[in-house]
């Protein structure tokens, strides 16, 4: 029987709840260029869309960082390599500064917009204090250097998470129970 710690329930929902939010957002926010330019409707309503999960993400990760600085995390397995903890740790970091930073950006764009956005497509979402008041060139390149950013972030947190699954796939090859951390398991650290 596998007795290796694991996270605790509640971080292995919020785990992998937000990782499937975060990938949908990467591929849909990539592709969201390539929407027909005549379709004005379907371009409203898939960006209000996009905007909505994003909030959604901000909310969960928010809870997660909350959850994660009052529960410590299981010990490793002596067997890691002191670099590859130190490496892991800091690959961890930027995911938290991402969960929050990447939707900040994205409110941060919208607050810079000329147009407006509907949570749901429905309820308006206010703009954030400090940027509503830009306007005219200003107000559109401010805009732009955002969306930039939000841009960088996003191939930025592609490569890591690229290397975040191969690190969690080499360490489970190795051990045969390292995936087990983030899923449910007989010995729980609550
Ligand atoms: C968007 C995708 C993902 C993000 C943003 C993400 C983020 C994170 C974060 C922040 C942690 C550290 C948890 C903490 O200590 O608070 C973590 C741990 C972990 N993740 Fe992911 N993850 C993603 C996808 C995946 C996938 C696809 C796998 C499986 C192949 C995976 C497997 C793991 C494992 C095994 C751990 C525990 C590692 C350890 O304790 O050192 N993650 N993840
Ligand atoms: C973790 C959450 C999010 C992820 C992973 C994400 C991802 C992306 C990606 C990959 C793009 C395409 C890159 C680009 O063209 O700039 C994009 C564009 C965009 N996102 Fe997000 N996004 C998130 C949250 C948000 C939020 C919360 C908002 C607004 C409230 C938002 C608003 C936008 C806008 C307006 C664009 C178009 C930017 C432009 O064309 O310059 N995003 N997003």
């Amino acid at each position: 029987m596998v007795t290796t710690p694991s996270y605790t329930r509640t971080a292995r929902w919020l785990h992998w709840a937000i990782a499937v939010l975060i990938v949908c957002m990467l591929a849909g926010g990539l592709l969201m260029r390539f929407l027909p330019e005549d379709n004005f409707s379907l371009t409203v309503l898939v960006y209000n869309w996009h905007k909505t999960i994003g909030i959604l993400i901000l909310v969960l990760s928010v809870v997660r960082l909350v959850w994660r600085l009052i529960h410590k995390p299981p010990v490793h397995d002596a067997n890691i390599k002191g670099w590859e903890v130190l490496l892991s740790k800091a690959v961890h970091v930027f995911f938290y500064v991402f969960m929050i930073g990447m939707p900040l950006i994205g409110w941060a764009i919208i607050s810079t917009s000329r147009f407006p956005s509907k949570l749901f497509n429905v309820l308006p979402l206010a703009k954030l204090p400090g940027l509503r008041n830009y306007t005219g060139d200003a107000r559109d390149k401010l805009n732009d250097l955002l969306g930039d950013i939000h841009e960088v972030f996003a191939y930025m947190a592609i490569a890591l998470i690229i290397l975040h699954i191969v690190a969690a796939v080499k360490h489970h090859r190795e051990d045969g129970v390292f995936l087990r951390r983030m899923l449910p398991n007989k010995k729980k650290v609550d």
